[in-house]
């Protein structure tokens, strides 16, 4: 059942038949992270700011999630059939408000506020997704961006400007990877209608500078923080005095053009840990700014923490188990005492599945009856109700099993779901019970039939 209006942060909304915000989704929009001291997230978004320092860079980290469609997809740019709007990947309060999805959602109010030099954004983002140890329906996310005037640098000469603030920021001794040309017509166009390649090119190489910086920052600083908890450094440790290495990699944003992905290698994988590009003109243009040029980035915060601070599951986050938080005390304020987290005891898992048909077929679409039909089934569905009811006692949920019967064409899923609490043994009987108001739960909210 919808409730009528909801209440987030202070102010209510009217919600419709868009809505799908479950009530465990919904308390997490208070709960600000990013701005809880010493919080290992805050503690991140700390580390990024000291890259990007004032009066330059101005920081915003009291944005309300709530904003409109317009807001995190039309004024980006995103096309009408873009997958991401989709409910089943969005949380919607109503057809035209919804928890953001990315930090993004700010870009537009910021350039037509914003005169000049850059900002950063700090906030809590939400997406429906799967269950497990890296993946939750909330978490936080930065956003940077730097622009320059073109009518106010000397000479008009926008290049030459960007190229001299590019000479005054920090050296480093990062290994750089960049294999592709920073314009590709199709892969990776310039803006050619807006930017000359020399503007485009300053812009990129500023960009890049300044994020290389950034990695570079967190990365020697996770290192040091491991390096402090085995003393007698190991022959990996050892190594990790050379340098750090990163790659670029050409992307897609509907926002930017060129665009890129940042990787980096740790640990003897490349991860991927950031998104960014040249600014689409439009997004200057429509901000009232067509003479503002600029670039944009955006980094997902927990990724960033559990591997500074070793975290192993992304639900630790959001524990107020003092075990987890005092950890952390003082790290804010001084951001030498940063130590990897010691897990307390890991406790026992115990896993049960769930399996049951869809109503209808895959081909007709059926959904005459109450529920979810098999044409328009989603995964993330039974994923919120398995939140909603479990919580944070379900570490993942993965399909095991499909199948589709062959004289009827209904179609059969399991899935297995595996509970284990962070600061409890959880009994088998408090399992059971767990277990059994989920299954009930989807039959009620999804209307499957249980087999
Ligand atoms: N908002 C993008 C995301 O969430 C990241 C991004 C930000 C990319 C700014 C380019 C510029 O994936």
């Amino acid at each position: 059942t919808t409730p009528r209006t909801v209440e987030i942060n202070g102010k209510t909304y009217t919600t419709d038949a868009w809505f799908n915000v479950s009530s465990t989704v919904l308390a997490l929009t208070s709960r600000k992270l990013h701005l809880q001291k010493d919080h290992p997230v805050a503690i991140t978004r700390k580390i990024v700011e000291s890259v990007f320092p004032g009066p330059t860079y101005k920081y915003y980290n009291e944005f309300d999630p709530v904003v409109s469609t317009y807001e995190n997809f039309d004024s980006l740019g995103f096309p009408p059939d873009h997958p991401g709007r989709a409910r089943s990947d969005t949380y919607y309060i109503n057809k035209d408000t919804l928890l953001r999805t990315h930090t993004s959602a700010h870009e537009a109010e910021l350039f037509r506020a914003r005169e000049s030099g850059g900002y950063l954004i700090s906030a809590d983002v939400y997406r429906r997704d799967e269950v497990d140890r890296s993946h939750y329906p909330v978490f936080h996310q930065m956003e940077g961006a730097r622009v320059w005037d073109r009518n106010q640098v000397p000479n008009g000469d926008l290049a030459a400007a960007i190229r001299e603030d590019l000479a005054r920021l920090p050296k480093h001794n990062v290994r750089v990877e960049d294999p592709n040309p920073p314009f590709h017509p199709e892969r990776n166009p310039l803006q050619a209608e807006h930017h000359t390649p020399e503007e485009a090119a300053a812009v990129a190489a500023h960009l890049k500078h300044s994020l290389e910086l950034m990695v570079n920052e967190i990365f020697s600083r996770a290192k040091a923080a491991a390096a402090k908890q085995s003393p007698v450094p190991s022959p990996e440790q050892q190594q990790e005095t050379e340098p750090l290495r990163v790659r670029w990699v050409e992307a897609y944003f509907p926002f930017t053009s060129p665009s890129w992905e940042l990787e980096v290698f740790y640990q003897g994988d490349w991860l991927e840990v950031l998104g960014c590009g040249v600014s689409k003109q439009e997004l200057h243009i429509n901000a009232g700014r067509p003479s503002q040029i600029g670039w944009a980035f955006g980094i997902g915060l927990e990724r960033i923490a559990m591997l500074l601070f070793q975290i192993p599951d992304i639900r630790l986050f959001w524990s107020r188990d003092e075990r987890f938080l005092r950890q952390f005390r003082g790290v804010e304020d001084d951001l030498a005492r940063l130590r990897p987290f010691v897990p307390f005891s890991r406790h026992p898992a115990c896993y049960k599945d769930v399996s049951f048909w869809l109503r209808g077929t895959s081909a007709a679409g059926g959904n005459d009856r109450k529920g979810v039909g098999a044409a328009d089934w989603h995964a993330n569905d039974l994923m919120e109700v398995v939140r909603d009811v479990a919580g944070d006692c379900v570490e993942n949920v993965r399909l095991v099993d499909e199948f589709m019967h062959p004289k009827t064409g209904r179609r059969s899923l399991c899935y297995r779901i595996n509970y284990r609490s962070l600061e409890k043994t959880l009994t088998n009987a408090e399992t059971n019970e767990m277990h059994d108001r989920v299954v009930s739960a989807l039959v009620e909210r999804l209307g499957v039939e249980i087999r």
